[in-house]
């Protein structure tokens, strides 16, 4: 039986609420998107929420919403998927990689810190696969001057000290794809507590436009990343889910550090006590150099899916020439090491047990 790294957590729900809007015969963003626009603001204890087509259009909105122009620098981690660093090179500005912790996976302020020069205008730490960042990567913004565009792709429903990511930076950007906590098929979201912000973003993602004393007036250039009320639909109904999906997923991912925990050469993610991980990964490191690949292999063999953690951008083509900062040690380690295991609601336990199994005996022979 094939077991699937994620399955979205789709029911009749979704179904139901996409039939309402294609009755409608309202299709493009209107008050459905409005709605989940404000709910999941109101979720993520931030005061704006703004709906995109993606998490990589919020991005790129969020940078040109705070004023990141050509020239400017902007810090980001090695270890991400790279549209994390795509999207500032796409404004025209210069991204800068700096490494990332090997036990938490992400960007701390240390490293940060090492790389701000008087060019750099935004840091985009990145809170990988639902683990949240440490506090201190927030204050960075106050203390340089800078602003703080969090990539929360995968940080729906994950919080810190019992409040939720997207409140903390100036700008959070969350994604929608099927992978991630909650999904619309694609979509993204940015929250911020910025009333300017929030006005700019709203404008800059719907062809620049502002109300201009009850006229419409095309203020600047923009563009369109607008959601459609069919994806906001499903949007809705799967954030009434969220915390069901969060709570299904920390018992699995419970099940997997308990099974794992006797076995040496692999350690589980790390969960700091004042957080809320939310799992959208399942990311393991594997110590023994060339053990990881073999796991996935012998894991197909079983129709098991696996994947990777995610990207070191220092070796990937289109960052050759980008400026690095300081060692990259441990993002290289983690692209070469880090495992990501099944996880979601259909998983079982004897499907988890036999994945541990092959792992023991792989680690252990
Ligand atoms: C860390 C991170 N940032 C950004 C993205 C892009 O999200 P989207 O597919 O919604 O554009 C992803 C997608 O996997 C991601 O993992």
């Amino acid at each position: 039986m094939r077991v699937y790294l994620a399955r979205p957590y789709i029911g009749n729900e979704e179904f139901e609420a996409v039939k309402r809007v294609l009755e409608s015969k309202f299709l493009t963003e209107g008050e459905v998107t409005r709605e989940f626009e404000r709910r999941f603001a109101e979720y993520c204890d931030a005061k704006h929420g703004i709906a995109t087509t993606s998490c990589s259009t919020a991005l790129e909105l969020a940078l040109r919403t705070v004023g990141v122009k050509p020239g400017d620098e902007v810090i980001v981690p090695d270890f991400t998927y790279p549209v994390t660093a795509s999207v500032v090179a796409l404004v025209g500005a210069k991204p800068v990689l700096v490494d990332v912790d090997l036990n938490s996976y992400n960007v701390t302020a240390e490293r940060i810190e090492e790389a701000i020069t008087d060019r750099t205008k935004a840091v985009m730490p990145v809170s990988l696969f639902g683990n949240p960042l440490e506090k201190d990567v927030y204050k960075i913004g106050e203390e340089y001057g800078i602003y703080v565009i969090e990539d929360a792709a995968c940080s729906a429903g994950s919080t810190i000290d019992g409040k939720k990511v997207g409140s903390f930076a100036d700008m959070t950007c969350f994604s929608f794809h099927p992978r991630k906590i909650i999904t619309t098929g694609e979509g993204g979201m940015i929250t911020t507590n910025n009333d300017e912000f929030a006005e700019k973003a709203r404008s800059l993602k719907r062809f620049g436009i502002k109300n201009v004393n009850g006229q419409i007036r095309f203020a600047e250039f923009g563009t369109n990343y607008k959601m459609s009320d069919i994806l906001s639909a499903i949007g809705l109904a799967q954030l009434k889910k969220i915390e069901e999906i969060v709570k299904i997923r920390s018992e699995k991912a419970k099940i997997y550090a308990e099974l794992l925990e006797d076995i040496e050469g692999i350690r589980p993610p790390e969960v700091k006590p004042n957080v809320r991980h939310n799992f959208q990964s399942y990311v393991c490191y594997v110590e023994k150099e060339g053990m990881r690949d073999k796991i996935r292999q012998e894991l197909s063999k079983m129709g098991v899916e696996t994947q990777i953690g995610t990207y070191c951008l220092h070796l990937e083509p289109a960052f050759k020439k980008v400026k690095k900062v300081g060692s990259l040690e441990n993002s290289e380690k983690l692209f070469h090491n880090a495992l990501t295991l099944p996880l979601h609601h259909e998983l079982t336990l004897e499907q988890q047990e036999r994945i541990c199994k092959v792992i023991g005996d792989l680690l252990g022979g």
